[in-house]
């Protein structure tokens, strides 16, 4: 599991590695906005403020990646044990 602080909702929770991170954040209640649900259109990107995320998406460039400044959370997981999220 990765611990996941949501910091303007102030909420921390526990999501698998395994799992893209958004059905754990609807399952909360978090007002989080999507579409495709398939890492192709962009509209779930959330900022990354401190860990590192295991990109799936097919938006953001290698770069953009390897800089773990944003994720696609629709299909993207966690990759370290703590990630503090923008949302
Ligand atoms: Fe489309 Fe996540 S909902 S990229």
């Amino acid at each position: 599991h990765c611990t996941v602080e949501l910091r303007k909702s102030g909420m921390t929770m526990e999501i698998p590695k395994n799992k893209p991170a958004l059905q754990a954040f609807l399952d909360a209640g978090v007002d989080i906005e999507f579409s495709c649900e398939e890492g192709v259109c962009g509209a779930c990107e959330t900022r990354i403020l401190e860990g590192e995320a295991e990109h799936r998406d097919s938006v953001l460039s290698g770069a953009q990646k390897a800089a773990q400044k944003s994720m696609m959370v629709c299909v993207s997981r966690c990759r370290s044990d703590r990630m503090v999220l923008d949302l």
